[in-house]
């Protein structure tokens, strides 16, 4: 917590105390976003595709995140994602302040606290389903038997018990897309990120693929931000936030 120095505190230190204040009162915010923007620059143009957002999250909520193409809602994953830093602001992860982190203290972060989930289902080809839910365990250095065996479990449960020794090519779209779901789930990071993750899926797909998402999210008190261009898909979720042009437009809550 800064102190203040000679009876004078700076605005920076100001700021820091009133997030300090913030997170202590809200210590179930398990993602908070503050004053975030994204500038992407070139060598000949500046574009702002993110401008000042702020937005929490709490622990164990799914929230969808909606709005037209180009409003900044894959940017915006990238920042949550810590895969890419904000131009200016702050994004709390789990009580860190990424901003403070050098780039492998930020793999560390991105491997115990988010699960990932991407549109194309991003398996590797040549492993099977059983082996690419292992992969990250071993990343890690935690393939035990005990976290080899959740993995079983965890592909038992959506249904996959039958096709863990399948390639993805020998997969549907939908299968492929569970296996990736128990891949990111398989550490127990507290956060999911989606970006369309039923992009690719017809809608009777997408509504299994969901269900399981949701269902597993739920049993893992999991919180997830989920991208999706649907409304029945975003319905799943907890609240809708609707970006335009790189601003929260507004946000509609569903549940709770
Ligand atoms: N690496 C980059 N360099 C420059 N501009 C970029 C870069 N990535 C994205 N942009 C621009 O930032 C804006 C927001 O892009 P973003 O990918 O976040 O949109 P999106 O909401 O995810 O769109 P979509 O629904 O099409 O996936 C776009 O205008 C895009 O052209
Ligand atoms: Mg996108």
């Amino acid at each position: 917590m800064p102190t203040k120095a000679s009876g004078v505190e700076s605005p920076h230190a100001c700021k820091q105390y009133a997030i300090y204040d913030f997170m202590k009162r809200n210590s179930d915010n398990v993602i908070i976003v503050d004053e975030v923007m994204k500038v992407y620059k070139t060598r000949k143009i500046e574009y702002t595709a993110i401008r000042n957002i702020s937005l929490t999250v709490k622990t164990g909520e799914f929230v969808s995140v909606l709005g037209p193409s180009g409003s900044g809602k894959t940017t915006l994953m990238n920042l949550l994602g810590t895969l890419d830093r904000p131009t200016n602001g702050k994004i709390f992860i789990d009580g860190v302040d990424t901003s403070t982190l050098n780039e492998r203290e930020l793999a560390i972060l991105r491997n115990r606290k988010i699960g990932f989930v991407f549109q194309s289902y991003n398996l590797v080809p040549y492993l099977t389903a059983f082996e690419n839910v292992s992969l990250p365990l071993m990343v890690d250095g935690i393939d035990t038997s005990e976290n080899l065996k959740r993995g079983k479990d965890l592909l038992s449960e959506v249904d996959l018990e039958g096709k863990m020794h399948k390639k993805p090519n020998e997969l549907s779209g939908g299968e492929q897309q569970r296996v990736a779901i128990v891949r990111a789930l398989i550490n127990s990071p507290p956060i999911i990120l989606a970006d369309e993750p039923t992009g690719n899926l017809d809608s009777k797909t997408s509504d299994a693929v969901m269900s399981v998402l949701v269902r597993m999210a739920k049993e893992n008190n999991v919180t997830i931000v989920m991208v999706t261009h649907e409304e029945d898909i975003a319905a799943y979720s907890d609240r809708s936030v609707y970006l335009k042009d790189g601003v929260v437009e507004r946000e509609k809550r569903l549940k709770k």
